[in-house]
């Protein structure tokens, strides 16, 4: 089912119609991470001063968390992809439900807002369509910190007991590596008395972005990246400008089209050892890698089936297993991919099944035998990387195909289709005049395997 979005009507009018078995050729421009943009939107919170943040994507994840900082009484100034952030005037401490709702990632705003301010009101995130979304390990690091924390009608809120209004440091383990709770802790933690040591935090690079920019501004965090962060809480932060990192994801999706498509094309500016798993595993699978600085050659040769278990950042991303599942549908041989970070990050399995692949699905497991050619039709995304997957499946493919759920698509790549038609790929935009009607719409996109998760 499509995580269900509010303006469906937008969901239906606008499709992307794919010419298949096309070519990708040239060099395409990477731009700043979604997943660090987002953090480092929420961490101005954190400063009275004002925050200079260059190479922010233009995207609806970024748009809505501006309204949710806004909404709170933070002033931006837009300049293109360079935000000037100044949250001295900050009135509320309160997230309202309707935005929240619409954005899991503003609920790390819980941190900043409940270290800078001694408390902080925000709606439950609740789940999405690849699972439940859970967000105890923030919840319990906060109250490790010091932080009395009720909930009540979905709403989580937080203060400090201590009478100075200050978080005390103290030694966290989180249960598994989760990349939003080390955010939230370690946004937390910058602004709280003493030391705090958050042990198997996650080590994503979005992560390290975040502490990079916190350090500029006075915070004085240690050893990010690795699983032992280790936090010395400072009085204040001022303000500083800080550029956003390419974003590995985008970077990859790239990669595994131009492999697909037995491509040669030119990514940059990233940051090399950001992709490494996913590299590594397109030259097992037999394409050409040439790493020159900041930029990344491929070679698409003829691919062969290789085996891929997602994993916490340095390992293989989940946000790129639906593409590289795109990918192995035609490659030569079996493979096997395992999702082992969410429990429904298998939405477009079926999808794949329906324009010819051969995949056998277990639970989080999907056992693919490669086909000649898969055909394309008119599919429809259900979350943000499946749609991707699909865009991928509909350059692969025989014949033409019209994706739909661009509403996922938008929120986190940057001009996608203009990037691939930059490439040489025959694709574009349609806004139809009338809307599909149910029945029509509901053509690839109900499954009964897919359970139905409240959207994020
Ligand atoms: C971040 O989500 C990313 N989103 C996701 O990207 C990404 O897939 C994910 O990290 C994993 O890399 C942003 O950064 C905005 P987690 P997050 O907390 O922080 C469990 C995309 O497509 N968990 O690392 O929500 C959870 O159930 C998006 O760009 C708990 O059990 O992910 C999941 O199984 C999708 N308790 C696992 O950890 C918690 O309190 C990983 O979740 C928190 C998480």
């Amino acid at each position: 089912m499509i995580c269900g979005s509010k303006n469906k009507s937008y969901l239906k009018s606008q499709n992307l119609k794919i010419f298949g078995q096309g070519k990708l050729n040239g060099r395409i421009e990477i731009s700043g991470a979604k997943n660090s943009a987002l953090v480092l939107l929420a961490a101005t919170l954190l400063t009275n001063e004002r925050i200079i943040l260059e190479n922010v994507p233009r995207l609806t994840d970024i748009e809505k968390m501006r309204n949710i900082l806004k909404n709170l009484g933070v002033n931006i100034l837009d300049k293109n992809n360079t935000l000037e952030i100044d949250s001295k005037n900050i009135s509320i401490k309160e997230l309202p439900y309707k935005l929240v709702n619409r954005l899991r990632a503003s609920f790390f705003c819980i941190g900043a807002l409940l270290s800078k301010f001694g408390e902080a009101k925000v709606p439950l995130p609740g789940g999405c369509n690849i699972g439940l979304r859970p967000i105890d390990e923030h919840i319990n690091g906060l109250k490790a910190l010091g932080a009395e924390i009720i909930i009540e009608e979905g709403i989580v809120k937080a203060k400090i007991k201590d009478k100075r209004k200050k978080l005390c440091g103290t030694n966290i383990k989180l249960k598994c590596p989760s990349v939003g709770a080390t955010e939230t802790l370690i946004m937390a933690a910058s602004l709280a008395e003493g030391r705090t040591i958050i042990e198997n935090a996650a080590r994503e690079p979005e992560i390290q972005d975040l502490c990079q920019m916190l350090n500029k501004m006075g915070a004085k965090i240690f050893d990010s990246g690795k699983e032992k962060i280790i936090i010395d809480g400072v009085n204040k932060l001022g303000g500083c400008t800080h550029k956003v990192i390419p974003d590995r994801i985008e970077a990859g999706t790239f990669l595994i089209a131009a492999a697909a498509t037995s491509s040669s094309i030119t990514i940059y500016p990233v940051i090399p050892n950001h992709l490494e798993a996913v590299t590594n595993k397109l030259q097992e699978s037999g394409s050409k890698i040439t790493i020159k600085g900041n930029s990344i050659t491929i070679n698409g040769k003829e691919i062969k089936g290789v085996d891929i278990d997602t994993a916490p950042f340095p390992g293989f991303p989940t946000d790129l297993q639906a593409p590289f599942t795109a990918l192995m549908t035609i490659a030569k041989g079996e493979s096997k991919i395992t999702e082992t970070i969410f429990e429904n990050r298998m939405n477009h399995i079926h999808l794949l099944n329906k324009m010819g692949a051969c995949i056998k699905l277990n639970k989080n497991v999907a056992h693919i035998k490669g086909v000649k050619t898969i055909k394309g039709m008119d599919l429809v995304g259900s979350d943000l990387r499946s749609s991707a997957a699909l865009i991928i499946a509909g350059i692969i493919a025989k014949g033409n195909s019209n994706i739909y759920g661009l509403e996922h698509l938008d929120r986190g790549y940057e001009n996608f289709e203009s990037k691939l038609k930059m490439l040489g790929i025959n694709i574009k935009r349609e806004f139809k005049k009338r809307t599909l009607n149910d029945e029509e719409y509901k053509v690839n996109s109900e499954t009964d395997e897919i359970p139905k998760f409240r959207a994020a």
